[in-house]
């Protein structure tokens, strides 16, 4: 929940790293940190409560050409945000530093142990437990740093990745991860480590992920040794060429990250069904569906495990499975699936989505389901991501980076890939006519230029949003397909404007919520032509007979909502199976322009980091 980076090298490091943290502040940000390493053997940290660039304000005292270097924006679990509490920590001695990304759930007993033999400390974080096990492993048994820190780590308890320098030893970092993400960018003469490739793409696209319970000493001039931490057994390294370029990271001339996002979405649901969606021939082609289409097909239920939006998209799957392959589906909370010792067997098959690959509720849930001997399919969007490498089997969406902590095209994306599945899965079961399968196929593969369109709607949003940018509540409704998208429409606008905003069924409204509605307060309705349109409008009319605002999302030339609502915006036809990836357009703008006018930090909300990865 944090971003790490460290380099080792011919370069300067403090430019790498400060660039690199920026690139990162997205995975979590409330304080952040750097340590340099000069030739003069000065071990210099400068590190503050608040953002990056607070940081390389104060850190200017130390910057000078070290060639080693690494720095940590930090998103707290132990310790409140502030000065002290920032990484990097050092050790007693004042030999080691460390930066951490994750959790030390033992830190407490650990802490009393190590402050009877005398240690004392200034942070209340269980980072600075951690650099002084390793310190007082080190004393104790005379080892080397990669061996103390992997002494320490089998004392250790939670999740991790970490960078750990000794000034006695300046020409290695040592790194090891368990549940939070370490890449390292292998350059020539030169190393990068990072929480994601980001921070080092620009200087070299080939990187090592590790894998949990693994860690290297990162050292010029010599080959990467990676190490298993249990057993000291040696693992070759695989280096991956990666693909990502610079400039899908950088904001493209948008404001903010998540318009970029929000309008990136025609492409990155094309870039997701490129290769896989041939509709003339009638063929979806996903190698990890087709290397396990027999444990689809003989699944009792498909359970689905996600958070936050990702739990949205796993609910339109939940009707778009039901209805293209009749399979019963179940979409639970990662975070309530994973304690309540659920009822899995063989027959199962759990779907995972995350965007990161990296919530940690998430990976819990598809350990435990593998425990109970279900087989686990992922849909994530990072290569190499924890989750990724956990399931069985999985598909990626390839909606590229997804900075803005709102998620917005790793939905749609998300959706892509899962109706893929469940048209491929219809085939084969032939639960689909022919017919509706290619008309599917064809309806799909066009849904990028509806998007499109959809996206035109921009303007009129924006004016809607100058409307309501000062509510306190909102409601959104929807029914069938759209009710997931209610929810998710929700989730958007609180989390980036801070207005509390609730998602229901349409017809939910009758059993309490309707309680809410006068003037004062917005509601949006998804009202598409297809899906139960006449029973939307009746309880559009419920809410217009006690004064509620009405936004409608409606298709194109609709005239019976219109005359009823307030504002509406057009969207293009598309089947009620495929409307969500429409429906959810305007939903996106609305609440990113309300955000935008309320001076809302759109990117970066307030307390919400973009990957969860600690409980
Ligand atoms: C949604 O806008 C939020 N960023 C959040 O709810 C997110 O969807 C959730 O934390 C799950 O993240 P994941 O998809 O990376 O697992
Ligand atoms: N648990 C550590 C702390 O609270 C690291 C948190 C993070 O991942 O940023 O400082």
């Amino acid at each position: 929940m944090c971003g790490i980076v460290g380099y080792i090298g011919h370069r300067e490091a403090y430019p790498i790293v400060i660039k690199g943290l920026k690139r990162l502040e997205y995975r979590g940000y409330d304080s952040a940190g750097i340590m340099l390493f000069d030739k003069e053997g000065d071990l210099k940290i400068s590190k503050t409560k608040g953002k990056v660039a607070d940081l390389e304000e104060k850190s200017k005292e130390i910057i000078s050409a070290a060639t080693i270097g690494m720095g940590h924006t930090r998103w707290a679990t132990h310790g409140v945000p502030n000065d002290v509490n920032s990484h990097p920590h050092l050790s007693n001695s004042g030999n080691l530093a460390i930066i951490h990304n994750g959790i030390i759930e033992n830190y407490e007993p650990l802490k009393k142990e190590l402050i009877k033999r005398g240690y004392t400390f200034t942070s209340d974080t269980d980072t600075e437990v951690l650099v002084n096990l390793i310190e007082d492993v080190k004393k104790k048994d005379n080892l080397k740093l990669g061996k103390a820190v992997q002494v320490a780590l089998n004392q250790v308890v939670g999740a991790y990745a970490i960078c750990v320098f000794d000034r006695e030893k300046p020409d290695e970092i040592v790194v090891a991860r368990l549940g939070s993400p370490l890449a390292i960018g292998v350059g020539k003469d030169e190393f990068f480590i990072a929480s994601d490739a980001s921070p080092f793409i620009e200087y070299t696209s080939n990187a090592i992920y590790l894998e949990d319970e693994e860690m290297a000493v990162v050292r010029l001039h010599k080959p990467l040794k990676i190490r298993k931490i249990k057993d000291d057994s040696l693992v070759d390294p695989y280096i991956q060429e990666l693909k990502m370029n610079l400039e899908q990271i950088e904001k493209g001339g948008y404001e903010h990250f998540m318009l970029k996002e929000i309008y990136e979405q025609p492409n990155v649901i094309k870039d997701t069904y490129r290769g896989r969606l041939h509709a003339n021939e009638g063929i979806i082609q996903m190698a990890g569906v087709e290397d396990n289409l027999e444990k689809f097909l003989n699944a009792d239920r498909i359970l689905i495990v996600a958070c936050g939006t990702s739990w949205h998209a796993g609910l339109v799957a939940e009707y778009v499975f039901e209805e293209f392959t009749r399979i019963p589906v179940e979409v639970e909370y990662a975070s309530e699936f994973r304690y309540r010792n659920p009822i899995i067997s063989s027959k199962d098959v759990v779907v995972a989505i995350s965007q990161s690959g990296e919530t940690a509720d998430t990976l819990a849930a598809i350990k435990l389901a593998k425990e109970k001997g279900a087989f686990v399919f992922g849909v994530c969007n990072v290569v190499g991501s924890s989750i990724s490498r956990e399931t069985h089997a999985g598909a990626y969406t390839h909606a590229g980076p997804e900075i803005g902590v709102a998620s917005t095209k790793a939905f749609t994306t998300q959706i892509t890939v899962l109706t893929m599945i469940a048209l491929r899965l219809s085939k084969a079961k032939g639960t689909l006519s022919n017919s509706d399968y290619f008309r599917y196929l064809q309806e799909l593969e066009i849904i990028p230029e509806k998007v499109q369109e959809a996206l035109m709607t921009n303007e009129h949003a924006k004016e809607i949003a100058e409307k309501f940018k000062n509510s306190t509540n909102c409601l959104y409704l929807g029914r069938g397909y759209n009710f997931p998208v209610a929810l998710e429409g929700a989730l958007k606008l609180k989390e980036i404007s801070y207005i509390h905003a609730e998602g229901y069924p349409a017809a939910e409204m009758k059993h309490g919520p309707i309680a809410l509605i006068d003037e004062q307060m917005p509601v949006i309705v998804i009202a598409p032509k297809q899906g139960h349109y006449d029973k939307v409008v009746s309880n559009i009319q419920e809410i217009k007979s006690r004064s509620g605002k009405i936004i409608a999302i409606v298709t194109k030339g609709d005239t019976q909502v219109k005359e009823l609502s307030d504002h509406i915006i057009e969207i293009p036809e598309t089947s009620d199976a495929l409307s969500p990836l429409i429906t959810t357009i305007p939903l996106q703008l609305l609440s990113y322009h309300i955000a935008v006018l309320r001076g809302c930090n759109v990117d970066q909300p307030r307390n919400l980091a973009k990957s969860v990865t600690v409980e």
